[in-house]
């Protein structure tokens, strides 16, 4: 393997570092530099147990490789990372025999993430269906509520006694209810994108000034934020949207009394929607509320679902279909007490130098 072999490994997604026959780092890629936390020049020529806490079975695997019991072997693990604590991985070993010696190289997939970009595909596939069915239906009541309506305020203008026009109050008042859910239905086909540079700072810090204001009392909003991160290419409008509706149901499942962690960071490589970006920004709203009812945890994106008696179960769909146009990702891992909502934004760097 050559230096341009190495410098190939850089366009991957998976971390790939090269040891030599005595577990010396020859090599890591930018993906293991991230997952690693830190960087090449700092690791190569070192032995890789004194600047990591190895996994045991890791250890094993590569000295067994390095005696050359076996050329390949795939492993599931847990590791714990100095840059991110116990990370859930799959970890390839491979031998490579060179002029010179043994290569070894070490393969390190996050399992998680795996596993979200899988749900998120399916996802994907499953929104597209139930939004279709959600704006055609969204379409039907429309024409025939605002006859509804009007017909009303006609009858009430002609009732005799105000004991009467109470039911036509009912009426109109309930007719405005349903506009309202169906134009927030239709809130996301409609509105025309206006993109420009976009701090997603500037975004939190507008989000957590309204929710401070809407609960005053009990609610905390830390902020954790990786200031060098560059703008995005996006509409600010929508991405305060999606962010509000995160932050809100953050607020709402803390009944206002808790803490919210807006966290942002910059994440390298990474593949949204079958698209690699080498640069995006995660940002993760973290609260320590009761967690995402367990019946309802991975169809919170679905349109109408709810846990609330009086939610619409729309905020979420609104900020996932808007996160989608910003070719960007949602997620959420929750359990009680810990509920981490990820907005992922690809960052366009040739956008920023324009
Ligand atoms: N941080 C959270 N902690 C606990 N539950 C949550 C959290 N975020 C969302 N949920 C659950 O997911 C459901 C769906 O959220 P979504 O924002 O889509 O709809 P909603 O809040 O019920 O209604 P609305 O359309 O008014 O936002 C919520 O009703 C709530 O039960
Ligand atoms: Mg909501």
């Amino acid at each position: 393997m050559t230096k341009q072999h190495f410098r190939s490994l850089d366009l991957l997604a998976t971390a790939v570092v090269i040891l030599d026959q005595g577990l010396r780092i020859v090599h890591c890629n930018h993906a293991a530099e991230a997952l690693l936390g830190m960087s090449n020049r700092w690791l190569e020529g070192e032995s890789l147990s004194d600047v990591v806490e190895i996994a045991e079975q890791v250890e094993t695997m590569l000295s067994e490789a390095a005696q050359q019991h076996f050329e390949f072997k795939r492993q599931q693990l847990n590791w714990r990372l100095p840059a991110r604590g116990p990370v859930e991985l799959d970890a390839t070993v491979s031998v490579h025999p060179e002029a010179d010696g043994l290569l070894l190289s070490l393969e390190l997939r996050e399992i998680a993430q795996q596993r979200r970009a899988d749900r998120e595909e399916h996802q994907a596939d499953l929104t597209q269906a139930n939004k279709e069915l959600m704006r055609n239906l969204a379409h039907e009541i429309k024409n025939p509520l605002g006859g509804v309506r009007g017909a009303a305020q006609l009858l009430d203008r002609e009732l005799p006694s105000d004991e009467l026009r109470e039911y036509t109050q009912v009426i109109i008042k309930e007719a405005d209810r349903l506009q309202s859910l169906v134009d927030q239905m239709l809130a996301p086909h409609r509105k025309a994108r206006v993109l420009e540079s976009v701090n997603i700072h500037e975004v939190c810090e507008r989000v957590r000034s309204l929710m401070l204001a809407e609960f005053p009392q009990g609610l905390a909003i830390q902020r954790d934020y990786d200031i060098s991160l560059p703008d995005v290419r996006g509409d600010r409008e929508q991405l305060i949207q999606v962010v509000l509706n995160v932050v809100r149901n953050a607020a709402q499942a803390l009944a206002g009394q808790g803490e919210i962690v807006l966290r942002t960071r910059v994440a390298r490589q990474v593949t949204i929607a079958k698209q690699r970006h080498k640069l995006a920004l995660d940002l993760h709203v973290i609260d320590n509320g009761p967690g995402i009812p367990e019946d309802i945890r991975e169809r919170v994106f679905y349109p109408l679902v709810s846990g609330h008696p009086q939610g619409h179960g729309l905020g979420l769909t609104l900020a996932q279909s808007y996160v989608h146009q910003h070719g960007g990702l949602i997620d959420v891992e929750s359990r009680p007490g810990h509920t981490d909502f990820l907005i992922r934004l690809p960052i366009d760097l040739s956008w920023g130098a324009e």
